[in-house]
């Protein structure tokens, strides 16, 4: 995983490749996906470049030039440098291997890695997706789920996509790295009750109840760069930063899950690991459907 090597924006890249691809694959439905290791013939060395291709010259000029830049930049892939790391390997094994490995394979690949680089559980991911041939990739970033939704719409939109209610609280522990633009947490830290004051008056410092839509906050307030749970004890302490952050912990059905997860890291990681993987299969373009893109920005053109 030498594109997560040391660099001030490891975690930012870290935490967008993960997002993107909760956005890429939860967007879609489900098929069969092919066993670890098919490219094994077509192209040995996928995965190595993959887990590889990201720590070069550019990308390291990259971070450099942009870090500060960074705090103020929507969490959208396609601003910054986390589309650069996906743009970078794909060069690469185009070089090696033209044709062969999918952007979604791709970013499957390294949001594990990124899981893993902060500190969180591992996971085999199955290989032979492919890609859309419609949506890109850039568009599925704009697709986030609503902050807004309660404990009940948050259920049913991830059991509309096959989950339990327990792998939707297990999946959203992923909000223990990244962060949220203002605009997306401002009505709870003005109006909400189920808020920590000293932590809703801290937010509000950088997020005025007009303007700074895309000012940043962490969405795990004590730990945002290591992928532990500290996101389910912060739940327990009011101090979730999204409503729908907040919501698994407000008295529902959820309560005794974010408490469990709170006080065992281990059960966290598992449940975590299951639900990626579970994720990680709801691709829907296998065999000949959709094609294997060029460009991970854009459809090849005919
Ligand atoms: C439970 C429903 C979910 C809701 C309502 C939700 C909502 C959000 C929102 C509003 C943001 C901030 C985006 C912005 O400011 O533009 C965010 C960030 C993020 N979300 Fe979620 N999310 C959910 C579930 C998930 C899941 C299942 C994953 C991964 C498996 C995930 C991973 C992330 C990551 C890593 C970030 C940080 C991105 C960054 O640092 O740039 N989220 N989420
Ligand atoms: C949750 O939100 C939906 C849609 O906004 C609303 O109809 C429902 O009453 C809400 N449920 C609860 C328990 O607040
Ligand atoms: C807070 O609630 C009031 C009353 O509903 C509303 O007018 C105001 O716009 C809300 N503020 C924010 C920041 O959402």
């Amino acid at each position: 995983m030498a594109y997560l090597c040391s660099s001030p924006s490891t975690f930012d890249i870290a935490s967008k490749i993960l997002w993107a691809v909760f956005l890429l694959l939860v967007g879609v439905a489900s098929a069969q996906l092919s066993s670890t290791n098919i490219y094994t013939t077509s192209c040995p060395s996928a995965l190595s470049i993959i887990q590889g291709a990201g720590c070069d010259a550019s990308i390291l000029l990259d971070d450099t030039s942009s870090f500060t830049g960074e705090k103020t930049a929507p969490p959208n892939l396609n601003s910054v440098r986390g589309f650069e790391v996906i743009d970078n390997i794909k060069s690469q094994l185009e070089t090696s291997c033209a044709g062969v490995v999918s952007c979604a394979d791709i970013l499957a690949v390294a949001a594990r890695d990124a899981v893993v680089a902060l500190g969180g559980p591992s996971w085999t991911v199955q290989l032979g997706r492919r890609d859309a041939t419609t949506a890109s990739l850039s568009a599925a970033t704009n697709n986030i789920p609503a902050p807004t939704l309660n404990l009940t719409g948050l259920i049913s939109a991830f059991s509309n996509k096959g989950f339990t209610a327990n792998e939707m609280v297990a999946l959203s522990g992923s909000h223990t790295i990244g962060q949220a633009r203002c605009t997306t947490f401002r009505a709870r830290i003005y109006n909400e009750t189920n808020i920590a004051a000293a932590f809703a008056t801290t937010r509000r410092s950088n997020c005025p109840s007009t303007g700074g839509d895309n000012n940043l906050a962490p969405l795990d307030v004590t730990s945002s760069t290591s992928f532990d749970n500290a996101y389910f004890t912060n739940l327990l302490n009011q101090r979730g930063l999204l409503h729908s952050d907040q919501q698994l912990f407000s008295g529902g059905s959820t309560d005794s899950q974010v408490r469990a997860y709170s006080s065992n890291l281990a059960s966290f990681r598992s449940d975590f690991a299951n639900a990626m993987i579970k994720m990680g299969n709801l691709s829907p373009l296998t065999g000949t459907n959709g094609q294997i893109r060029t460009n991970c920005r854009r459809v090849n053109s005919s």
